[in-house]
């Protein structure tokens, strides 16, 4: 199983950050359980080592900038992060595209990501549920987006994390149920099979994140067949951080 713990903004004192990390550190690996710590940038710098052989934690950034380098004053690129250490990129997620980046910028920053050697973590997801399902054609159409450019050995890379927007930064109780859940990854990997031959879409990658805490991960994790989980508020806490990889392992 696979935990990204994105920190997003939450994080900003040095100690909590330290505590955070040590925290992860004393699950990472075991019973198969890859953490993944998402923080914001300047802590990326503080904690990745290049050596990753000896490292147990992975890093993620939590977006990556559509330059790939050069005259882009404050941008932060794919190569300066893979060469850093930094093993995955989020990108398109909802906080972002509510700023207003596109597919368009997602697909780039999805490319850019892939040709550094970092591996995209695509968000998607609907904003509400309308009683005529008009969702699924908006799930269907983000995973187009981003899917139909690339190459086959690109796609095949990418992990998708399905996040409802309206499950996202609540409770345990406003979160996905389990039997929706696994009806939604269903149909993700059928969209998937159009872009994934063969055992493809079985075979990829599916996080879950929106409310997922300690009350609910266990549930989520038995009710679908998905890798993993994004994770955002719970994760920045150190308490509830431990309650989320001690039901993972
Ligand atoms: P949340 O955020 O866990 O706070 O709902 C998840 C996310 O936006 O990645």
């Amino acid at each position: 199983m696979l935990l990204v713990s994105n920190w997003k903004a939450y994080v900003s004192e040095v100690a909590k950050a330290k505590s955070l990390v040590a925290a992860a550190k004393r699950y990472a690996g075991k019973n198969d359980l890859e953490i993944v710590i998402a923080p914001s940038a300047p802590y990326l710098g503080m904690f990745v080592t290049k050596n990753r052989a000896k490292e147990t934690l992975s890093y993620a950034s939590q977006d990556i900038s559509i330059s790939t380098g050069g005259a882009a004053t404050g941008e932060i690129t794919a190569g300066a992060l893979a060469n850093l250490g930094v093993k995955y990129a989020i990108i398109g997620h909802s906080e972002r595209r509510a700023m207003g980046e596109s597919d368009e910028t997602i697909l780039l920053k999805v490319q850019h990501a892939l040709a550094q050697g970092l591996t995209p973590i695509l968000c998607i997801g609907e904003r509400e549920r309308d009683q005529d399902a008009m969702y699924l054609q908006f799930l269907r159409s983000q995973i187009a987006a981003i899917f139909e450019p690339l190459t086959p050995k690109e796609r095949a890379q990418i992990i998708v994390a399905y996040e409802p927007i309206w499950a996202i930064g609540k409770s345990a109780a406003d979160s996905i149920q389990p039997h929706d859940l696994q009806e939604m990854v269903l149909y993700i990997r059928k969209i998937l099979s159009n872009y994934l031959p063969g055992a493809g879409a079985n075979n990829a990658p599916i996080l879950y994140g929106g409310s997922v805490e300690p009350a609910n991960i266990r549930v989520l994790a038995a009710g679908a067949e998905i890798q993993g989980f994004l994770v955002g508020h719970a994760s920045a806490d150190v308490a509830s951080f431990t309650g989320l990889a001690k039901a993972l392992i």
